[in-house]
């Protein structure tokens, strides 16, 4: 069964606390979008933030670095006690080898993610090294996007590849999940599945987790 990562990104900010918490019991992991203006044109949030969400989570954190320069950062991700760290290929180019090394050598499982205009082939060569591999279904920069459909072809040539090499690896979906696509983006083969506006959108967050769970 997919596990459902809500993004905090859509959640209250003003009253954060009770998210994260609805996440410890509700939802599967907790994902957080880190975005430096640059690498995407929007801001997100930093260390501030984190460093208060790991003081009361209990459902494992995935870090989402949409950022220039995704080195510089994953050792103080680490101290916050994040268990899964993604960055984009496009950010890390060919030091893309050397930074999963680095985020495992920190004891986190390591992430490679990718824009939808990124030809899915570029994350074969880290079949075998990365953990799992974020395949974004919209644009990195903002919530509450539209399903790219496109996306679910790129995730079977990915699994497909996946399973050729005989090698393990977890895929991630990131944007524009909601209740009317849920099913066929689980059919589709996923097993992580981020959701931000149709969890804290939602009239009953928790009930939304069920449904995009499919239980
Ligand atoms: C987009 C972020 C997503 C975003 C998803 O750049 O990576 O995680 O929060 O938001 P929704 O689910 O609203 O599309
Ligand atoms: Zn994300």
């Amino acid at each position: 069964m997919a596990q459902i990562a809500p993004s905090i990104l859509a959640a209250d900010f003003l009253h954060l606390e009770k998210d994260i918490q609805l996440v410890n019991r509700c939802g599967d992991i907790i994902h957080l979008d880190v975005m430096d203006g640059t690498f995407v044109p929007n801001i997100s949030f930093g260390f501030s933030v984190i460093d208060q969400v790991a003081r009361i989570a209990t459902a494992p954190m995935d870090a989402h670095l949409m950022v220039v320069h995704p080195e510089r950062w994953v050792e103080k991700i680490a101290k916050d006690g994040v268990k899964m760290c993604s960055f984009h290929w496009e950010a890390a180019g060919r030091n893309t080898s050397r930074l999963i090394e680095r985020i495992h050598a920190l004891g986190m499982q390591a992430g490679v993610a990718i824009n939808p205009d990124v030809p899915v082939s570029r994350l074969y060569p880290y079949i075998g090294k990365a953990d799992y591999f974020l395949v974004m279904s919209v644009f990195a920069g903002f919530g509450g996007q539209k399903f790219i459909y496109e996306t679910l072809d790129r995730v079977a040539a990915l699994r497909a590849e996946i399973e050729r090499r005989g090698a393990k690896a977890l895929i991630e979906i990131d944007g524009g999940v909601n209740l009317g696509n849920a099913q066929t983006i689980r059919e589709g083969g996923v097993d992580l599945i981020v959701a931000g506006s149709a969890v804290f959108g939602a009239e009953d967050p928790a009930a939304a987790i069920s449904a995009l769970r499919g239980a």
